[in-house]
């Protein structure tokens, strides 16, 4: 009995050691600082008492240079399993007051325990990166161990969501493992992403550059498109994994956490018609369009400030989580550019590999035209889009509010891509090019010829919508499956997913498509 009271006290002496990480007085200036300390974040994160750590007593090897007698609590990473509103949930966090929270092999271990866990029992990993990155006196076997990771991080690719919070540094090849994850949710404060930092960028190009500049949560956010969202601070950040997570499932066999409402509304939305500019060509807000679709508050906008104008998020529609894909006319007339492609293609990939069905709304004018997007790869980047459409086997909606025209109709899944339904509205337009294109091109002579160009402009243009765009010319050749008041928009759509969520679509057998990367 006395042997094991001495047991029990050195084991809560180690597990205070643990506790401690680098120290009271580092964990203090954390707090000073505003931000919180590796084990806060997964206490923000986790249920109450739900947290069950793993390898909290994993030590780094004493053989490395200069470690024989450095103590370097649970190695720097805090790991294990818990609960978030209701579902078991994995996730590291690593510990900035360790060491700077460098990775070595053995921290790079606990990260592999953590994910092979997530892996095997099927839910999602969250991973709070907050790290110096390789741990320089580990030499190469901490360059080993963030190859264990990145390796890990590309197994349950498409098995569990994997979301990382960039909370603290995460530099050179390092980050690396956040970009291979699903989503990345970025703090404005003290996080810094970057392969190349200012230092070395003055050093081999000569131009000085700022940490924001080259890796500030603002710059990823709406520049480089590496950032889906940006968070305020941490606890922010974490209140954003937690509502990314009420929309997924926890693995690729489950279907998402939809919440069926007993009967589904047939009720028509008179007030969606007042947003339909009357001019074809006046930009609509799309957003506006969507409010009205979506359940109260349930829309979580991802990749909101990058590539604006094709917004995607996840949504209820009628309790039927969505992935939902919509062109924003108000910004860049809604064109598909490499950006918003690329976007896209990712976003619709994700909703695939986890069950979420497609939803997608068509205003889009067609691909962005410019040299700079030809020489920048437009047709790979626009390629991906349909790629991603055309590969998907979720049920696909799609409705038509306005312009549908060219390469874009298809890119925005017409049902030649794959689409179970395609709606669209009376005010859709179906063609191959704008009637302003189309009457200049067909029509050269006869404008040149007329006494009142404007006039005959304008009765060629009202000829060419009624006769080659309008919907009822696709719906009488079957390509859409009806033309739909944009009040019933909602409803429709509800009632769609409804039948289609039993769907079952077999492919040829192949190791993996070659999507254009
Ligand atoms: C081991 C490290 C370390 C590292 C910092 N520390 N970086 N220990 N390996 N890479 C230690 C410091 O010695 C210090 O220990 C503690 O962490 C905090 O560091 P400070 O410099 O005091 O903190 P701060 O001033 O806030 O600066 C943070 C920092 C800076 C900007 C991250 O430490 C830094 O630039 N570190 C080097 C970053 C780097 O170059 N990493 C390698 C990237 S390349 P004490 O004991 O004093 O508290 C890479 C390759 C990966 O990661 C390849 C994968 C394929």
């Amino acid at each position: 009995m006395t042997q094991l009271v001495e047991l029990l006290e050195d084991m809560r002496r180690r597990r205070e050691e643990i506790l401690a990480g680098g120290g009271t007085d580092k964990l203090e200036q954390r707090h000073a600082k505003g931000l919180m300390t590796a084990r806060d974040r997964l206490d923000a994160l986790f249920e109450q008492n739900t947290f069950q750590e793993i390898g909290a007593h994993v030590r780094h090897s004493a053989r490395h240079f200069g470690m024989e007698k450095k103590v370097l609590p649970a190695d720097g990473v805090v790991g294990g399993t818990g609960y978030v509103d209701g579902r078991p949930v994995a996730a590291f966090s690593q510990d900035f007051t360790v060491a700077g929270g460098s990775l070595g092999k053995m921290h790079a271990k606990k990260i592999v325990m953590v994910m092979q866990q997530a892996g095997k029992f099927g839910v999602p990993i969250v991973a709070f990166k907050d790290s110096a990155g390789a741990r320089i006196q580990e030499g190469v076997d901490a360059l080993s161990g963030y190859g264990d990771v990145f390796y890990q991080n590309v197994l349950f690719s498409g098995v569990v969501p994997q979301i990382a919070v960039v909370c603290g540094p995460c530099a050179g090849g390092a980050a690396y493992s956040p970009a291979l994850m699903d989503f990345i949710v970025m703090t404005e404060k003290n996080a810094h992403m970057f392969i190349t930092g200012p230092e070395v960028i003055k050093a081999v190009t000569g131009k000085a550059v700022t940490m924001d500049e080259v890796g500030g949560a603002h710059m990823h956010a709406a520049v480089s498109g590496n950032v889906h969202f940006l968070a305020a601070d941490d606890a922010a950040a974490v209140d954003i994994v937690k509502q990314l997570l009420s929309y997924l499932p926890s693995n690729n066999s489950q279907d998402p956490p939809h919440r069926p409402v007993t009967e589904l509304s047939i009720d028509e939305d008179e007030g969606i018609r007042d947003l339909v500019p009357d001019d074809p060509q006046s930009p609509m807000d799309v957003r506006g369009i969507i409010a009205r679709i979506v359940d109260p508050g349930q829309f979580l906008e991802v990749h909101r400030s990058f590539a604006e104008n094709l917004i995607v998020g996840f949504a209820r529609i009628e309790g039927f989580v969505v992935g939902l894909i919509a062109n924003q006319p108000a910004v860049r007339a809604g064109a598909l550019d490499m950006d918003a492609s690329d976007k896209g293609a990712r976003f619709i990939r994700f909703c695939n590999a986890f069950n979420i069905p497609l939803v997608t709304l068509v205003d889009v004018p067609g691909f962005m035209p410019g040299i700079e997007q030809e020489r920048g790869g437009i047709i790979r980047h626009g390629a991906k889009l349909l790629f991603a459409y055309a590969s998907s086997t979720v049920p696909k909606v799609t409705v038509i509010l306005r312009k549908a025209y060219g390469g874009s109709y298809l890119a925005m899944c017409s049902q030649e891509l794959g689409a179970d339904f395609v709606y669209a509205w009376p005010t859709a337009e179906i063609a191959v090019m704008g009637a302003g294109g189309a009457i200049n091109i067909l029509y050269t002579k006869e404008l040149k010829e007329a006494p009142d160009r404007k006039a005959k402009a304008a009765e060629l243009t009202a000829a060419y919508r009624a006769e080659f765009a309008s919907p009822y010319i696709s719906a009488a050749n079957g390509y859409i499956t009806d033309v739909i008041d944009p009040a019933v928009t909602r409803s429709t759509i509800a009632l769609s997913l409804a039948k289609a969520l039993s769907k079952r679509e077999t492919r040829p057998p192949k190791k993996h498509g070659n999507i254009p990367l």
